[in-house]
């Protein structure tokens, strides 16, 4: 796949305020080529939006970068793409994330990172005798900042797999966009390798916050007064929005109203078990025993609760749960969900219709929740609509009506050009 050519074609297209990959992202030519004149309209145009933020361009350039892989060919791009919403797996067929080594399948689903400069650092909230965990990046919110997320994948085993972080250095310092690196981060930066490898993270999180969240999406345009819903789309939304139905946006926040588009972020990245079913798909869960506990691991050591949490809250009521991404640009994606257990959007949304009237859709006959352990099954929200119905209620949404939510939900996406 030619993830450079992808990139390119996303900010040709797409009204973003930002970079472009003029000089691109390992194809030929060097930094320099971004002045050179355009001949054709399109490059003109893509010209005229290149930014002065050498430093967004230097992190694009890096996140583009098929040589920062063992071996080479996986960028950071592979599993974020720019026509895949920001996520895709890299090839994987199983709903989670494909290394740059052969059969090397990760444990999740890559995450968009489209908007996630708005992602705040994880803390535990507590208001009203609750305590909810927000922020944080990643499905369990390990990395406070989103410097020190694009560390991880550059020395993960099952994702880029460099043996450390000099290796990473030494490439970069190979790179052509070498002479950018020094440029801003000093001379003789390529010969500290944990400063060096630090300012690979500021360089690309300098490039997400520029490039990936330009609010140019249908949904944007209407919020901002200069578009109209169609009829499915409205009734989509006016359902996403029904606190006594689907209540997406209960969770999944929005302000149309505001006018403006930094309101809706469409996730208040709050963290919950949604009874996700098992993806018997994935490698590790081969094993029965073997459980994804999200806050609480294997990926990350459970965090340290604060001495502030309502009374009788320990780190085991939070077993089990994910972070909310958002949906923008999730139109998109090819598969759903921290596990990649859905792989279209008219399932996922049937899930939130039917989980509590339909359990063993998902489950198997016993209808239990089967992706967490018995102790924490308490975990499970069932207090929010959708998922607070009693059994016997039904399905929250017709079958009209999901198709009328998944056409909201293609209004998330960037590039819209009105008609
Ligand atoms: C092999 C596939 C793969 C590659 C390559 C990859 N990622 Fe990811 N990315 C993932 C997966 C999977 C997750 C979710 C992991 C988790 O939650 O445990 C993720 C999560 C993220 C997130 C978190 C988003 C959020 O809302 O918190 C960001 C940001 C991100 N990746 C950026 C990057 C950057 C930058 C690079 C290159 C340095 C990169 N990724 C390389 C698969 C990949
Ligand atoms: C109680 C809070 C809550 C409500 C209500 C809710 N969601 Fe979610 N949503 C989440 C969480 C948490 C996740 C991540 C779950 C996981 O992967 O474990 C999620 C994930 C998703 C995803 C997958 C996104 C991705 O990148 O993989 C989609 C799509 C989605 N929700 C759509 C909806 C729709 C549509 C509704 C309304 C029918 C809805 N949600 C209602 C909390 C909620």
């Amino acid at each position: 796949m030619n993830y450079p050519s992808a990139l390119r074609a996303f900010f040709q297209t797409a009204s973003v305020t930002a970079l472009v990959v003029l000089s691109g992202c390992g194809g030929g030519g060097g930094a320099t080529d971004v002045a050179a004149p355009a001949a054709d309209p399109v490059a003109a145009r893509a010209q005229a939006l290149v930014l002065a933020d050498e430093r967004a361009r230097l992190g694009q350039q890096i996140f583009g970068d098929p040589d920062l892989s063992e071996p080479r060919g996986t960028a950071c791009v592979a599993c974020h793409q720019p026509t895949q919403g920001f996520a895709g797996n890299h090839g994987s067929r199983i709903g989670v994330a494909q290394g740059s080594q052969p059969g090397a399948l990760g444990l999740r689903n890559a995450m968009t990172n489209s908007y996630t400069g708005f992602v705040q650092p994880l803390s535990f909230i507590t208001t009203n005798g609750t305590t909810e965990a927000s922020g944080g990046h990643f499905w369990d919110g390990r990395a406070d900042t989103l410097a020190q997320q694009a560390l991880g994948p550059l020395l993960n085993p099952l994702e880029m797999n460099n043996p450390s972080r000099r290796a990473v250095v030494d490439k970069i310092a190979a790179s052509r966009y070498a002479p950018l690196f020094r440029q801003q981060f000093g001379a003789n930066i390529f010969n500290d390798t944990d400063a060096a490898f630090t300012q690979i993270g500021v360089a690309i999180e300098a490039f997400e916050r520029a490039a990936l969240q330009p609010f140019s999406s249908k949904y944007d345009a209407m919020v901002r007064g200069a578009t109209t819903l169609t009829a499915p789309e409205s009734r989509g939304m006016a359902l996403f929005m029904d606190p006594n139905r689907a209540n997406c946006a209960g969770c999944h926040r929005m302000n149309p109203g505001s006018g403006k588009p930094e309101e809706s972020l469409f996730s208040e990245f709050t963290y919950y078990a949604t009874g996700i079913p098992r993806n018997t798909a994935i490698p590790r869960n081969a094993d029965p025993a073997f459980f994804d506990l999200g806050l609480c691991g294997p990926e990350r050591t459970a965090p340290v609760l604060p001495a502030t949490v309502a009374p009788g809250v320990t780190i085991d009521n939070f077993c089990g749960k994910f972070r909310m991404p958002t949906l923008r640009n999730v139109a998109e994606r090819p598969v759903f969900m921290h596990n990649g257990v859905f792989n279209n959007l008219t399932d996922v949304v049937r899930f939130y219709s039917t989980r509590k009237s339909n359990p063993q859709r998902f489950y198997g006959p016993s209808g239990v929740p089967n992706d967490l352990p018995a102790k924490y099954l308490a975990n499970i929200e069932t207090t929010k609509a959708p998922f607070n119905r009693a059994p016997t209620a039904g399905p929250v949404l017709s079958e009209a009506e999901i198709a009328d939510v998944v056409a909201f939900l293609h209004t998330l996406s960037d590039g819209f050009r009105a008609p």
